[in-house]
């Protein structure tokens, strides 16, 4: 979910909206604003469905300088207007938007509000009735109501909140979801991430877990839950707005996908030294040197990637490397050696599930780096070590270009800790990424032809199979990923091995499977399996590396080093997924039931 306030001279509604459009990617399953106009009265507005949606139901007629919205990724109680945010209690004088998941609250409700019911499916619901119900028993200030409540909730919250009696005072707090305070002349503001506020300003402060904030146009206090004020120092976003811009594209992951090759060269130049090899910061470097294994932490389409980032450290740099999912390390964790170092992948910086395994692995004393795409993200501050993707904002929920720019990165940390190992290395990588960006260049020129691929292959089919070996294998994990979260085909990604051992029951007439094959050790293996599949009535499409082809393959990728093949192999993956959602109708940016940045557990 996605929250954002203002209190300030502006017009708050079109301020919250427009934030709200920024944040949108956090969840988009309904969404409300609630402002307070001159008068000091308070209006209220939710929708299910999009931002636009909610635009619709938004009367113009009253200007408010102050005002709290959220945009919503359902976690208690199903998308519906009933359990949009804002919430308030029963009286409506407190008004709440939260970002989070309360885990007590069936507690608290037991405890202390078994007399009221509630409007609402939400645990947020009994966080605003909870502040109404100590000021009313405890006769005491919304500050303080506030803070008390506060000091009961066990999860995770970014809560923003307006007493309806002092509208010009927002009251914030945080513990583990993100949370920024924005500040401006004679305006501040609360939202989940700076891109929310930064047509407003660039000033931002970081708030810590447990900190509480109240606002006003012109002062900000931050206090902890034992009173003590803190004075920090803002910072400046660095946010192009114009990397915001769809320019002419239709959807946001064309302009991503098409953005790969010029994403490859900035983390080239970024990295690269006067000599043109990879040289990373060498505190960063001396610290994996003084460990015995590497543990990649991730999730989603950067677990993909944590993949081909094993085989790298590996190949390239001789460092035992583990990747694990994040959600399932921090509750179930394996036995660790001596001295780990964890390499967290993260485009947003902001994943719940990867950020509970750095919290704990940080109270064990463990080093760790995060690659992240967001300056400033969670996950960048709290981990020992950051370097940064430098993709560019990515806004369609399927990531592409972060997903290229982590493999390109951890080349880049491969090859300078195997420089300073004495290792040998796997030749200048810098120079063979230069490669591969041009061999991008040439996939994407074929997109004509990928469309129709797509339409021959996917656009009635209920489910597909992706099959590779190696390091195809580790691609075709998130060829499948990809496929299925924008185009609701059923796909599943699978070492092309292990499909004869059962899975290949579920090849009937017709069924697309997609080799991937860029390996020349494990091509002909390859090669036997999709004729094995193809015997069973699939309908083959093979995706091979020049040397490697063959008469009937469809699509040959341009040759490139062999520990960077997934660079070029995952393009027309990308493509045929964006294609298949585009022709199936589906909202390609956002589609069903997901949201880009996943920050409950
Ligand atoms: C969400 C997104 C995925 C993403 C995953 C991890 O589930 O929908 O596309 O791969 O989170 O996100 P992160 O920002 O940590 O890379």
């Amino acid at each position: 979910c996605g929250i954002v306030a203002y209190i300030g001279n502006k017009n708050a509604k079109s301020i919250l909206l427009q934030g709200l459009e920024k944040l949108e990617y956090r969840g988009y399953d309904s969404s409300g604003i609630f402002v307070v106009d001159e008068h000091k009265n308070g209006h209220l507005f939710k929708e299910k469905g999009r931002i636009a949606d909610l635009k619709k139901i938004i009367e113009t007629d009253t200007f408010c300088t102050s005002g709290i919205g959220h945009t919503r990724w359902a976690t208690h109680g199903r998308p519906s207007v009933k359990n949009a945010h804002p919430h308030q209690d029963s009286e409506n004088r407190f008004t709440i938007v939260h970002n989070g998941v309360i885990e007590n609250f069936q507690e608290l409700k037991d405890t202390y509000l078994a007399d009221i019911s509630l409007t609402s499916d939400t645990d947020t619901e009994i966080i605003v009735q909870l502040i109404s119900y100590f000021v009313k028993k405890e006769q005491t200030n919304t500050f303080e109501a506030f803070k008390k409540t506060i000091s009961k909730l066990k999860g995770s919250y970014a809560l923003a909140l307006i007493d309806s009696n002092q509208p010009d005072i927002i009251y914030a707090a945080k513990n583990k979801s993100p949370l920024l305070i924005g500040k401006g002349e004679s305006f501040s503001a609360v939202c989940s991430d700076a891109m929310a506020m930064v047509q407003e300003t660039n000033q931002f402060i970081e708030l810590m877990d447990g900190e509480l904030v109240t606002l006003t146009r012109d002062e900000i206090k931050i206090e902890t839950q034992d009173g003590t004020v803190i004075h920090r120092t803002p910072y400046t976003a660095e946010i192009n707005l114009g990397d915001l811009d769809l320019g002419t594209y239709p959807y946001y992951m064309a302009k991503e996908i098409d953005e790969q090759p010029a994403v490859l060269r900035k983390i080239i130049q970024a990295y690269q030294n006067e000599q043109g090899q990879f040289e990373l910061d060498k505190t960063i470097i001396s610290s994996i040197e003084n460990s015995d294994r590497i543990y990649i932490v991730a999730c989603g389409t950067s677990y993909n990637a944590g993949w081909v980032g094993k085989q790298l450290l590996e190949t390239i740099a001789h460092i035992p490397t583990e990747v694990h999912l994040a959600s399932e390390f921090g509750y179930n964790m394996p036995i660790l050696t001596k001295k780990p170092f964890f390499i967290f992948l993260s485009q947003s910086g902001e994943t719940a599930d990867s950020r509970q395994v750095l919290v704990k692995i940080n109270a064990m004393g463990f080093p760790s780096l995060t690659l992240t795409n967001v300056a400033g993200s969670t996950l960048s501050r709290e981990a020992d070590f950051t370097l940064l993707l430098h993709a560019g904002p990515e806004i369609a929920v399927a990531s592409t270009k972060a997903y290229t720019a982590q493999i390109t990165v951890l080349t880049a940390l491969s090859e300078t800790i195997a420089r300073e190992n004495g290792v040998a290395g796997d030749g200048n990588m810098a120079h063979e990424l230069g490669i591969v960006a041009t061999g991008m260049e040439r996939i994407l020129s074929e997109k004509t032809a990928i469309e129709q691929l797509a339409t021959d292959f996917l656009s009635t089919s209920r489910n597909a199979f992706y099959i590779g070996r190696g390091i195809d294998y580790y691609v075709v994990m998130e060829a499948a990923l990809k496929l299925k979260e924008v185009s609701y085909v059923q796909t599943e990604g699978f070492a092309a091995g292990e499909l004869k051992h059962g899975t290949i029951a579920l090849i009937e007439e017709n069924t697309p499977v997609i080799a991937i094959i860029t390996n020349k050790a494990t091509a002909g293996h390859t090669r036997g399996n999709v004729q094995e599949v193809s015997a069973r009535g699939a309908h083959t499409l093979v995706i091979a590396m020049e040397g490697l082809e063959q008469q009937n393959d469809q699509i040959v990728l341009p040759e490139v080093h062999p520990l960077l093949t997934p660079l070029v192999s995952v393009v027309p993956t990308q493509l045929l997924a964006y294609y298949t959602s585009l022709h199936r109708g589906n909202d390609v940016d956002k589609p069903r039931n997901l949201a880009k940045s996943v920050t409950v557990e």
